[in-house]
């Protein structure tokens, strides 16, 4: 029998009642047109597709979906919007975006209740990360729209046109205020696409964006799947994509746009390194893994999914890590107890299933704590593996949901080459005592974001983005501008 760890007595003894957020409050309506000129305008061909709650698989709501005619419109709107918009001065176009901010703030309960409703996020996360990251996001860029010429001192900065922007599922408000923040506070019009499983705060957005007296034309969201994101892409009059969500679709986008002057932004995919040193403290350090790795069920492209713990300490740490592990608590997004959510729809979950198997398959070691999870939804058992080594598949691709695979190291030299045998390079973690330690690894590891002592931590201020196959360009901070300028 298995020694009972600290958390396995806890669970026993304790017993969380329900505490389901309200949805009393929130107005969904049964069907969502696209976002085009100001108004909500029906598609061209009339077809709308289902939007799930991924929790239990219930209908929310039907969203149009977009041809390439009606992107045509849509760029259309946003090229006449361009003329006035990119002649406003700076002061006056940041007064719009504070005020999308300050819409944004107002509307905070309504917009994370259906982030957790649509993507099967806990609330915990939409209501305390997401959405007040997302009205920060508008807040941060409003105040550099008349600082252009601080920005870019002597360079005379100066808008590109309509941008088109494409978003995925994992964070669906945040990422659409990552994208159409920097662009307007630099003079851009936008035409934006959320994901086909979560359009529906986008949509909240587009009505706060009619609401905030936006010109119109300024702001257009199309919703669909694939097929509306290439007409985006492919549209001769859109002068830069943005594009986050996997590498497979970033590459595409790469051949497609080759040979055009359209600039381009990638923001694809990553396998973060998460470093524990035998100096760290252990309790932080492991809490730091279950943030690292469990954060929004995984669905995170700088999810520190590869852990790499030092020898000496490692059976410490996983036996921390299966108790903190067996306390974690799966299941209705709108509990404020959750910890972990819905995977965010059933070709996901196949994904992540495909993965588990093949980490089984090739000899790995596998973790699940013993835990009920609901009947009907999607739904994955946080998931630690050991005994893997660099070869592994589940070692070298992203997975995109709970899944950690666990090696160790003895030296730093070890380490920093493991941490670096990746395709990928977006994000890593260090825990140690030693600043210097730090300090070090940050500039050895290849990666474009590196936390020290904590993970999973964003700011407007702060750049984010990728080496190798996790993409190129950053967005985020004074370098998030420069992808929307070009200097004459
Ligand atoms: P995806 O890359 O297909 O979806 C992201 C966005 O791209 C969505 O808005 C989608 O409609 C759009 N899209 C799809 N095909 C397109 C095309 N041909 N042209 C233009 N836009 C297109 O990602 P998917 O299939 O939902 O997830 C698959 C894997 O991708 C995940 O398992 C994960 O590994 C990775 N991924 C990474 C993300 C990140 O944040 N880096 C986000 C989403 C997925
Ligand atoms: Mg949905």
């Amino acid at each position: 029998m298995t020694k009972k760890t600290d958390s396995t007595v806890f669970k026993a003894s304790w017993s969380y009642d329900a505490a389901p957020e309200s949805t009393d409050h929130i107005q969904i309506k049964s069907q969502y047109d696209l976002f085009i000129d100001g108004e909500f305008t029906a598609p061209i061909n009339g077809d709308y597709f289902e939007t799930i709650n991924p929790a239990n698989h219930q209908l929310i709501s039907k969203v149009a979906e977009a041809t390439s005619k009606d992107v045509d419109k849509a760029v259309a709107s946003a090229a006449k919007a361009y003329k006035k918009w990119s002649a406003l001065s700076g002061k006056e176009r940041g007064k719009y975006i504070f005020r999308i901010a300050r819409l944004i703030q107002e509307r905070a309960r309504e917009l994370s209740v259906i982030e957790s409703l649509d993507g099967g996020k806990p609330i915990r996360e939409s209501r305390d990360i997401d959405i007040p990251l997302a009205a920060n996001h508008f807040f941060y860029y409003a105040g550099w729209a008349d600082k252009l010429s601080y920005a870019f001192p002597n360079r005379n900065p100066k808008p590109l046109g309509v941008v088109g922007q494409i978003i995925p599922w994992n964070f669906p408000l945040l990422m659409a205020a990552w994208k159409i923040a920097p662009a307007l506070a630099t003079g851009n019009t936008v035409v934006l696409k959320p994901a086909e499983t979560t359009s529906l705060t986008a949509l909240k957005l587009a009505e706060i964006i009619k609401d905030s007296g936006l010109p119109k034309g300024v702001v257009n969201i199309v919703t669909g799947a694939g097929k509306t994101g290439a007409a985006i892409v492919e549209h001769p009059d859109i002068k830069k994509i943005a594009f986050t969500g996997s590498t497979g679709v970033g590459k595409y986008i790469q051949k497609a746009i080759a040979g055009t002057d359209k600039k381009l932004t990638l923001e694809l995919g990553g396998k973060g390194a998460n470093i524990i040193f035998e100096d760290a403290a252990i309790d932080q350090a492991v809490e730091g893994i279950i943030n690292a790795i469990f954060f929004n069920q995984g669905h995170v492209c700088c999810a520190g999914s590869r852990l790499f713990v030092q020898e000496s300490v490692a059976k410490s740490v996983i036996e921390k890590l299966k108790g903190r592990m067996n306390s974690l608590m799966i299941g209705d997004p709108l509990d404020k107890n959750t910890d972990i959510g819905a995977i965010n729809s059933e070709k996901q979950l196949k994904i992540i299933e495909n993965y588990i198997n093949i980490g089984l398959n090739e000899g790995g070691e596998i973790y699940q704590p013993d835990c009920d999870m609901p009947k009907k939804g999607n739904w994955c058992k946080p998931t630690l593996f050991i005994n893997v080594s660099q070869s592994h598949r589940i070692v070298q691709e992203e997975i995109f949901g709970p899944v950690l695979a666990i090696q160790t190291f003895r030296t730093i030299d070890e380490v920093i080459e493991k941490a670096n045998n990746t395709p990928y390079g977006l994000s890593a973690g260090v825990w140690t005592e030693k600043g210097s330690k730090i300090f070090y690894l940050s500039q050895k590891l290849k990666a474009g974001v590196i936390w020290g002592n904590t993970f999973n931590k964003f700011d407007p201020a702060s750049p984010f983005g990728g080496y190798k196959e996790s993409g190129f360009g950053r967005e985020g901070g004074l370098h998030g501008l420069k992808p929307y300028v070009k200097f004459e």
